[in-house]
């Protein structure tokens, strides 16, 4: 038998992702997003959803540019720290001494010790009227470890720890 809970999700469980981003100042900076989906696949989309308090927004809205990094395991200590601390408050990518490589299509960072990294360019904003904003982008480009791929190029989600 179900029960009512008191939830404001409705779908489970959610991603981890990391979402980097760079501001005009030329500073990186990330945080945690776990209300995200993928929205097409030709063309290739994806929605990211972030509280307008948050630096990133402002970061990913003056920019229109931002980067959807999966952290593994191994990760958490890190994925808890910019899902916790504020870009705002400090630069987060000293604090952690972040590893990261120059997008090739947006200019925003993608992490090194996140196996697979999505460039994303921003389409429209949209404002929900509730507590998250949604960016909804173009996939530009997707960038993956070799070890995670199987003999054809593929993504093998079996080799695949994710948080
Ligand atoms: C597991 C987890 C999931 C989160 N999901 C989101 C999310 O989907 N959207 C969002 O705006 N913040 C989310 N957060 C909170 C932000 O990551 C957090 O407030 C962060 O400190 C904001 O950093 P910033 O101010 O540097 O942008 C999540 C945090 C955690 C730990």
């Amino acid at each position: 038998m179900k029960k009512n809970i008191n939830s404001g999700m409705a779908i489970f469980p959610t991603p981890n992702l990391l979402v980097s981003c760079r501001g005009k100042n030329g500073k990186n900076n990330a945080l945690a997003v776990g209300f995200a989906c993928n929205v097409s696949a030709n063309p290739p989309m994806v929605m990211i959803g972030i509280v307008p308090d948050h630096y990133s927004y402002e970061l990913i809205k003056e920019s229109g540019e931002f980067a959807i990094n999966i952290p593994t395991k191994g990760f958490e200590q890190a994925f808890y720290y910019l899902g916790t601390k504020s870009g705002r408050d400090e630069d987060k990518f000293v604090a952690l001494n972040l590893k990261w490589t120059e997008g090739s299509k947006v200019k925003a960072p993608l992490l090194d010790d996140c196996p697979i990294s999505a460039e994303c360019k921003v389409i429209k904003l949209i404002e929900t009227g509730g507590d998250h904003n949604f960016f909804l982008g173009s996939v530009e480009a997707v960038h993956c470890d070799e070890a995670w791929l199987d003999e054809n190029g593929n993504l093998d989600f079996s080799k695949i720890a994710t948080l």
